[in-house]
């Protein structure tokens, strides 16, 4: 299974985007968290701050969108030509047309599912999501712990989408570390997001290429 290690820009410096962007050009795709203080309670960027970061990026975006009513927001982000959008379950009104337009638009659709979330309601829409992305924390904020009783959901998510036979990249995110990479790995996740373990810890291309390897052990 190919592993794929998302820095998240949550936990790089917002004046110095350009300069720590091209620091993790060696990741897949960079995470970009949106919080709109409503969804969750916190605030970061919105689309133009999105639009410009497509601009400088040497590697693909991948947008976590923490906000509400994200049938009305989440299109816009797609036409900013990311590689991946996400919503929150909770914050569509219909999840399946969401999908279908952000596909339509040309990015691939996520799911996310907060930590309170069930997954049951939607393993049988997995058809019409490219990516599910687990939250290991509660969402709104970098440098949580990583919640391992989490582990049990991801890997239902991951039996369900072998079941259907469909080649689902199934996304963890936060508190992942060089300690809590293995585990998630263990349990079906091959898309991993990581912010201050990332920039917090060192160089981040030393960082990128041990989460790699430990991802892949
Ligand atoms: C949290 C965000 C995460 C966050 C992860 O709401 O969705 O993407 O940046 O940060 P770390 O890796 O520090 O837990
Ligand atoms: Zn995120």
């Amino acid at each position: 299974m190919a592993t794929r290690i998302n820095p998240s820009i949550l936990a790089a410096d917002f004046v110095n985007f350009e300069r720590d962007l091209g620091r993790i050009a060696d990741a897949d795709l960079v995470h970009v968290d949106v919080m709109d203080n409503h969804f969750v309670p916190n605030l970061t960027f919105g689309l133009p701050m999105v639009q410009r970061v497509q601009e400088v990026s040497p590697i693909p975006l991948d947008v976590h969108l923490m906000i509400d009513d994200a049938d009305r927001w989440a299109p816009d982000y797609a036409e900013t030509g990311a590689f991946s959008v996400t919503f929150h379950a909770e914050a569509a009104d219909d999840p399946v047309a969401l999908a279908r337009r952000i596909r339509e638009i040309g990015s691939r659709a996520g799911i996310a599912l907060k930590p309170g979330t069930d997954p049951e309601p939607y393993l049988e829409l997995l058809p019409e999501f490219d990516q599910v992305l687990v939250m290991t924390v509660e969402p709104g904020f970098g440098g949580q712990k990583f919640m391992h009783e989490m582990m049990p959901k991801l890997r239902s998510v991951r039996t369900a989408a072998e079941r259907a036979g469909l080649d689902i990249w199934l996304q963890v995110d936060g508190g992942v570390t060089l300690e809590t990479i293995e585990v998630a790995a263990e349990n079906g996740a091959d898309t991993f997001v990581a912010g201050s373990s990332v920039f917090a810890g060192g160089d981040p291309a030393d960082q990128i290429r041990m989460l790699r390897e430990r991802a892949a052990a």
